[in-house]
């Protein structure tokens, strides 16, 4: 394990309870908040004190052990029965990351074999999905970093970090294995509007493990990729569809578009539990759409003209045939299509 490029945990089971870094006060505070109960930790995702698409599915299997204690203590006979409406509560917390689904589901089948007090063997399960989590962020950043010659720059959007999974992260694992190896001259970040995870976070997150980050506004990415700095663009999903369209933070598509313009090689990185193989193609992934008020101010400082209204859908969906490597824990499909998903799928 590469530790020396792997310092950050925002997810963090702590005696009895659950902490979550404050995702939303990075980089000025570095802050956990404590949770002990499911509607507290559906809210946080709601929220974005915790954000990225394995991190939330992590939260919510840890969100189901609180739920369990309580509901366990409340009625120890039919503590499954009560279970249904904090799964539910957990499910509308946000529509996009299908990996939120994945770990309910996953808990849900944990809870249905359980006889006596739930919270032993659900927590087992919660810490076997953090755990897992961060082995395959290590094998992807492995894998991804093979296809990545020496001597290049990358960009990358949004964060795909440590911040976002158990730890090590997708886009950011590649690019820290591929650092580790010597491989990469200059990390590039998209500022990310309007939540600036890229500028407060990825930046942020880069840093702590002492790798050099160049920030630029989102709408410089062509002008990047003019002057021939990046190579690579690599990225995280939210969800990736059975035909390889991938759904990830808004402004991804536009870098597909603009790479594939000035060839420049496109990556995703995503365990398993973000592929939707329910999903036929991306026109029927769920896109989330957040307030209008995220766009017209920035840090509640109010930004736009008064009266400007703001259209603000917070993931896009890049087309697989814009994709040149979606890199999972269980191997690379190279220019992904349907078929080569399914055999994937088949094989984890
Ligand atoms: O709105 P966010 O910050 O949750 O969006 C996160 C992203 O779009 C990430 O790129 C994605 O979840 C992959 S995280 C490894």
């Amino acid at each position: 394990m590469n530790k020396k490029y792997d310092t950050i945990r925002p997810i963090v089971w702590q005696d009895d309870h659950l902490e979550l870094l404050d995702q939303r006060i990075l980089p000025g505070e570095y802050k956990f908040i404590s949770y002990t109960e499911v509607k507290p930790v559906a809210d946080a995702i709601r929220d974005m004190v915790v954000r990225g698409a394995p991190a939330i599915g992590i939260t919510a299997a840890y969100g189901v052990v609180l739920a369990a204690r309580h509901r366990y203590a409340g009625n120890p006979d039919n503590w499954l029965q009560g279970m249904q409406a904090d799964f539910a509560t957990l499910a509308a917390s946000r529509p996009t990351a299908v990996n939120l689904f994945w770990a309910i589901e996953r808990m849900q089948r944990c809870c249905a074999g359980i006889q006596g007090d739930p919270e032993p063997r659900l927590l087992e399960e919660a810490h076997a999905i953090l755990q897992e989590d961060i082995a395959a962020n290590y094998h992807m950043g492995e894998l991804g970093a093979s296809l990545i010659e020496p001597g290049s720059g990358v960009l990358t959007h949004c964060n795909a970090g440590a911040l976002a999974t158990g730890g090590y992260g997708t886009a950011l694992g590649v690019i820290r294995s591929a650092w580790a190896q010597g491989k990469i001259t200059e990390v590039h970040a998209d500022e990310t509007r309007p939540w600036m995870q890229g500028a407060r976070l990825t930046a942020w997150e880069l840093l702590q493990d002492s790798i050099p980050v160049d920030l630029n506004t989102d709408g410089a990415a062509a002008w990047l990729m003019k002057q021939g700095k990046v190579q690579w663009v690599i990225v995280g999903s939210d969800r990736i569809a059975a035909n390889g369209d991938v759904a990830n933070k808004i402004g991804t598509y536009n870098l597909a578009v603009l790479a594939k313009h000035h060839g420049i090689k496109f990556m995703v990185a995503a365990p398993t539990s973000t592929i939707d193989m329910s999903v036929a193609c991306g026109e029927d992934i769920p896109i989330e759409s957040r307030d209008s008020s995220e766009i017209l101010s920035l840090g509640g400082q109010k930004l736009a003209a008064q009266g400007a209204g703001a259209w603000n859908p917070v993931f896009d969906v890049t087309p697989a045939e814009l994709v040149d490597a979606i890199v999972t824990e269980t191997g690379v499909v190279e220019r992904p299509n349907r078929q080569k998903m399914s055999e994937l799928m088949e094989k984890s």
